[in-house]
Parts: C-alpha cells; structure tokens; sequence
C-alpha cells in the first residue's frame, strides 16, 4: 500500500496544481455573432436526435448525466420522444453508490435530470451496432432494445451527441467492439447518400476527439460537427470532487463534463429561436478552454461544414417558451463562475472517484480495504498498459526513435492513420497478449496509429507483443489474466 499512497500523492499533487494554475484566468471575451437576416422557416420538417453516453459504471457517473441532462433540454424544446433516440447503459440511477437512488445530477444543486428519460438502449443493448442502425433508421439491423431508430425524411434535422471517454480515432462503448472513425464518418456518409435529412448536427464529447473528424469527415454532406477537444488533447470532467464548485460531498464522482454542461447549461437561458450555433459555438469554447486560458481545458473544435453554423440553434434543440423574452445570446454570469472553478482530465476522473471512495470508508472497515484493493490494481494496470506499449515501441524501433515514433502527430487537416484495418488489427494483437486496452488505455490509439503509419506488419508486431507482455510481466507488472477482473468494462 505504500507503493500505492506515493503514487496517489502524484496525482493528488498534480491535481493540486491544475487547480492552482486555473485560478490565473482571463476574463471573458468573446464576441457574439449577430444573424444576419431572417432564416426561411418553411419546410422545417422533423426534429431528430440520438443521445449516447458511451461508459458504464459509477465512476463515470457524468456521461450518462450529462445524457439524462440533454433529453431534458430537447423535451423542453418540444421535441418528441418518438424522435429522441437514447442510448446509455442506466447502472447510475440505482447504482448501490448512488447516494440519491433513482435520481441523477448534471450540477451541484441541480435538478434531476433522470427523470421520463427513455431507455431505448440500456445494458448490453448498447452497442456501436446498434448506434449505427438507429443514425442509419435501419429497423432489420436493430438488436434488442426498443427498436426506435432515426426513421427521418428530407426536411428533417438530426441532433447527435456523444459523451464519453475516447481516444485517437476511437470512442468508447459500454460493450465491445469500441466506436471507430473511420466506420463512424462511413455511417454518415451512407445516411447522406440516402438524402433522408436536411442538416445534421452532431456534438461530441471526449478526449482526442478532433480526430475522429480532422481529416476524415468531408464537406458537402450538410454536417456540422463541434467537438470538445482538438485531435491531441483531453477533453475536462468538470464537478468533481474537492474542486470548485464541488458537488455534495457524498458524491465522489464528476457530475458533469465541461464542454457538454457548456453547451447544455447555454441552451438552457438562451432564447434558440435567436442564438445561432456559431454563438453557442463562442460561447462554449470560451468556458471549454477555461476562458482562453486552457489552464483545465480544451479547445472546442469545428468540422465538416462549417457554414451551417449560421442556422439558429432552434432548428436542432426545438425552442422553450419560457426563454421567448431574451433577447440576444450573452455569457451569464453564473456560467462564468462555474468556468473560473476547477475541472479533471477525463482520464484521472476515474481514479480520483476510486481516491474518494477508499478515502471516505471507515477505517478498518471491509469497504476500505475493497476500495484500497480497487485502486492500486486500476493504477497497476494503467501502468501494465503504459508499459507494454512502451516496451512494444522498443523492440520495434529501437530505443532511440521508440518515443519519438509512437507520439509523433500528424499535422492538423491530415487523418491519423491511413490503413484503418491494420489500426484494428493492432489492437486486437495487443489485447491478445497484453489484456484488454480499456477506456485507460484508449489513449495509447495514436502509439497504434503510428505503428501502422510506420509499416510495421502484423507478424513483427505480434513478436513485439508477446514479447513485451512476458517481459512486463516478469518485470512485477501485474498477470495479464488478471486485468479482465477490474478492467473497466470496454
Ligand atoms: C435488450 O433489449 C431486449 C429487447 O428489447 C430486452 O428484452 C432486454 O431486456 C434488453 N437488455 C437490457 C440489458 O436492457
Ligand atoms: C414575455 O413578455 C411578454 C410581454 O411582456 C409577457 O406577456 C410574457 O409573459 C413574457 N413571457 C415569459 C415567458 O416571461
């Protein structure tokens, strides 16, 4: 446990000076873009949307929160639940951690946001599969679940957001296979070439999550994508226990991430009828990038075809009738606030949960010694994934050029890898000798990419693997049978 306690008092630690360096904050702004003429308001059509929180488990807590939150917001909009589409796993409401049961927040003191939601996709009906058959209005490729899919015609508009951990060119998924870009951005393009929607606009939340579009989604398909981090950096879980403002105390999970209560905690006082997305747009990368001091933040990034932006936000999120006096889109001041607190890289939320829980038990009692067991074997395995990848990069490169190899990125505008199939292939190698990557590990996907973009083939690769994985560990890394035990599930 020693081990244990040096390590957490690094990331404690760096926590704490995240926290200190955010208090340096540069006051808001950004200038708001007023529309320019009246929009044509006939031939609206259908308002559509698919909601997905990609995790599972209590410690991400704020995906599906953040899930429950925007049914909220579309519900109020008018929107119909015929014509929202969700999918989440549903272990938080009754989750035995779940301090309010049947009940989930989006922020300290907020409303439920659980409630009405629809269960379309729960358990292990969530699956990238599915998540592709519901955008596609494909009812014969649904497996369980309702079976409601996005059954939409020329004139309708689709909303799409994701929350969740991701990775260069992969976002997680409560059950296997994980999301891929390449099929993702495939997905949209055959919804396209069906001419079944007018625009579609898709809001996604994660770590590396430019990348899933920088370079792959093209212009011309009446998308307009914003994302919460670029291709390179981590997406925020914002708040999160100890933090400013904190949730409860007997939380000890984030109840939210950033660039998604960004957009939804905008939409909420702002009349859409007015606000344009490209005010959202502003309004969201200001509190995303911790107000242009990217101190515990990220920047919000655009894709596909930009120009949408110009449309009002009314058109995606319906309109609230109770928001038909303001009057145009400004920063509120309780936002404001909010960005000046603190927030945590999406990949160090789940150990500061797993802190708190092994922090908050009684001394002595079975539930810390459970707690304390949990956390050092998620840290041994964040390690045992680290260094396997480490070591994989120097057999196969050498030890000079192992680094430099395996986190060069590519320039921006450019696709992370060009053979998608070998991308797959090496994971799938890894996971054969090394253990499941998990959401952890999803942040080694570039380290992959590049292992592919160098022409390494697959035999020398599965030589390296097997290799590095005996090595790591006889060198006192954990068994790799074990990880499947408390990997997250992925
Ligand atoms: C998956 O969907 C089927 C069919 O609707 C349903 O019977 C089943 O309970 C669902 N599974 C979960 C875990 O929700
Ligand atoms: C908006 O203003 C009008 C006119 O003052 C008023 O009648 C209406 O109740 C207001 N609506 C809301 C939601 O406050």
């Amino acid at each position: 446990m020693e081990f244990v306690q040096g390590l957490l008092r690094v990331l404690l630690l760096s926590l704490y000076v995240v926290n200190s360096l955010s208090r340096l904050h540069s006051p808001w702004d950004g200038k708001i873009a007023m529309k320019t003429e009246d929009e044509d308001k006939t031939e609206m059509g259908t308002r559509w949307a698919v909601l997905i929180a990609g995790s599972s488990d209590y410690g991400n807590y704020r995906h599906q929160a953040d899930v429950c939150h925007a049914y909220q917001i579309l519900k109020r909009g008018g929107l119909k639940d015929e014509n929202i589409v969700v999918f989440m796993y549903d272990d938080i409401a009754n989750n035995d951690e779940n301090p309010y049961p049947g009940k989930i927040f989006n922020k300290p003191n907020g409303p439920d946001v659980y409630h009405g939601v629809p269960k379309d996709y729960t358990g292990s009906n969530v699956t990238v599969s599915n998540f592709y058959a519901a955008i596609l209005g494909d009812k014969d490729a649904i497996k369980g679940g309702s079976g409601k899919v996005v059954a939409s015609g020329p004139n309708d508009h689709i909303f799409i957001f994701y929350t969740d951990h991701g990775g260069a060119g992969v976002l997680g998924m409560p059950n296997d296979p994980i999301l891929y870009a390449d099929e993702f951005v495939d997905t949209l393009k055959k919804k396209a070439a069906a001419g079944t929607f007018k625009k579609m606009v898709i809001y996604l939340e994660a770590c590396e999550s430019g990348s899933i579009f920088d370079g792959l989604l093209p212009e011309g398909l009446n998308i307009y994508v914003t994302t919460a981090s670029d291709p390179e950096e981590n997406s925020w879980g914002t708040y999160c226990p100890g933090m400013d403002p904190p949730p409860p105390p007997e939380f000890g999970t984030c109840l939210g991430d950033l660039y998604s209560v960004a957009w939804m905690e905008d939409a909420e006082i702002e009349n859409l009828k007015q606000e344009t997305l490209k005010d959202q747009y502003i309004i969201v990368k200001s509190r995303t990038s911790d107000h242009d001091t990217y101190m515990t933040g990220s920047h919000v990034m655009q894709y596909g075809d930009i120009k949408i932006d110009a449309e009002e936000m009314e058109l995606y999120l319906g309109f609230d009738p109770a928001n038909e006096n303001v009057t145009k889109p400004e920063l509120p001041q309780a936002a404001l606030v909010n960005a000046q607190g603190t927030h945590v890289p999406q990949r160090e939320a789940e150990l500061l949960h797993l802190w708190h829980k092994y922090h908050r038990a009684v001394e002595g009692s079975a539930k810390k010694e459970h707690a304390g067991i949990e956390l050092t074997r998620t840290i041994a395995h964040r390690m045992h994934v680290d260094n396997s990848v480490k070591l994989i990069g120097d057999l196969l490169f050498g030890l000079d050029n192992s680094l430099k190899t395996l986190k060069a990125v590519r320039p921006a505008g450019q696709v992370l890898v060009d053979n998608w199939a070998c991308l797959k292939s090496m994971v799938r190698t890894f996971e054969a000798s090394c253990g499941p990557l998990t959401q952890y590990g999803m942040k080694h996907m570039r380290a992959f990419a590049n292992i592919c973009n160098a022409g390494v083939d697959i035999n020398a690769m599965t030589r390296a693997t097997s290799k590095a994985c005996r090595i790591n560990d006889i060198d006192g890394g954990i068994r790799t049978s074990d990880t499947s035990r408390f990997s997250p599930s992925l």
